[in-house]
């Protein structure tokens, strides 16, 4: 079998079926479950906008008997507007595949041109990493290939899953629990974009979750969450096909004060959901309002996408408060994720 290394050719329908079949067998693999792409919403996916510029490459494995197959991937992402010292780097190689080479190539042939390319001095990656043991284990093939491209640990992730739907039972008994302290605040349920006037307070609610995330060593500049950003990141999410859930904590004079969001697909046998932000604002914690917030979500997706069976979510390891509400909620860890970045010539 001869592996070559090639720019992803986003004008052809096979490849890109190649390339979403790697996409469902990397969710599988690490995730137990897939959010299926149609070949147009990955092409629609795969489009740069206004705030990030992306450049993509696939491993296509030839067999003796001819026909190919796409075996990996590795991307690098500019982001335009703030970061623009960052390249941020992705990789991942067939799990059937794998400790065959092919991540060393992608890391050789695409992405450390590309980075050099790039001009820019810093470079960001993540790589999945056993739940256990030493993260810093030089024999982890993720560790071998972060030194190829010369980042190191700077924070870890940990992957969480949970199995759904929620049962009823525990539901009602944390929606209790969460309204002991929940005062004047109610709850309120987004599964669009988000309503004009409360633009600009969820614009600052977004800003405070990369502010506030504790991602250790990470270095980050939190974006600005304009109405044309958020509204971009509406659409796009709409063209891939993906409905945003989200609760919103309101505070009793009418402010945001909180979110949590998950992303799903509908379409069949999408079996895998993604939760994103949840944020609580500095000025409104202490009312439980983070387990509310994710009871109300938990409880719509039983209701309105029966057919995801699995959700996941990732906290860094010094983030106590998630990591319990996750835990009441009975998230179990799947696996770690370390965030990787060097400088250049560092
Ligand atoms: C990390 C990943 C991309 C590696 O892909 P791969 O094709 O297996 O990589 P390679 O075969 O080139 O192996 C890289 C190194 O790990 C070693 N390695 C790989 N699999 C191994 C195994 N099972 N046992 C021991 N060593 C192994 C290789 O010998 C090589 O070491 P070297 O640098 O000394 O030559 C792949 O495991 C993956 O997709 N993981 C999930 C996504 C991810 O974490 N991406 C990382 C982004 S930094």
């Amino acid at each position: 079998m001869s592996v070559t290394i090639r720019l992803l050719d986003t004008a052809s329908d096979a490849e890109l079926e190649q390339f979403n079949a790697l996409d469902d067998a990397l969710d599988l693999d690490a995730f137990g479950g897939v959010q299926p792409y149609s070949v147009a919403e990955r092409r629609l996916a795969c489009e740069d906008t206004e705030y990030s510029r992306a450049q993509r490459w696939v491993a296509v494995a030839e067999g003796l008997e001819g026909g190919e197959m796409i075996v990996g991937r590795g991307s690098v992402h500019l982001p335009l507007q703030e970061n623009t010292e960052l390249v941020e780097v992705g990789l991942s190689v067939h799990p059937a595949h794998r400790g065959r080479g092919i991540g060393t190539a992608i890391v050789e042939e695409a992405l450390r041109p590309a980075i050099a390319e790039s001009g820019r001095p810093l470079v960001g990656a993540w790589g999945e990493i056993p739940a256990d043991g030493d993260p810093d284990d030089p024999a982890l093939p993720v560790n071998r290939l972060a030194a190829r491209l010369g980042v190191s640990r700077k924070n870890i992730g940990v992957c969480r899953r949970r199995d759904l739907p929620l049962e009823a039972a525990l539901l009602d008994t944390l929606r209790a629990e969460a309204e002991e302290r929940q005062g004047g605040y109610r709850i309120e349920i987004w599964d669009g974009p988000a309503p004009e006037e409360h633009l600009a307070s969820y614009g600052a609610l977004l800003r405070q979750l990369d502010l506030d995330d504790p991602d250790e060593d990470i270095e980050y500049e939190a974006p600005e969450y304009t109405p044309e950003r958020i509204r971009t990141g509406e659409r796009r999410l709409a063209e891939q096909g993906i409905t945003q859930f989200q609760s919103v904590a309101v505070a009793p004079d009418g402010t945001i004060a909180g979110n949590s969001v998950v992303h799903v697909k509908t379409a069949p046998g999408a079996s895998l959901g993604w939760q994103e932000n949840t944020l609580v604002m500095p000025d409104h914690r202490g009312h439980r309002l983070g387990l509310a917030l994710k009871v109300a979500t938990h409880a719509l997706l039983a209701e309105r996408a029966p057919e995801v069976r699995s959700l996941v979510t990732f906290n860094s390891h010094v983030n106590p408060w998630m990591i319990s509400i996750n835990e009441k909620l009975g998230y179990r860890v799947s696996h770690r994720e370390v965030g990787y970045q060097g400088r250049m010539g560092a």
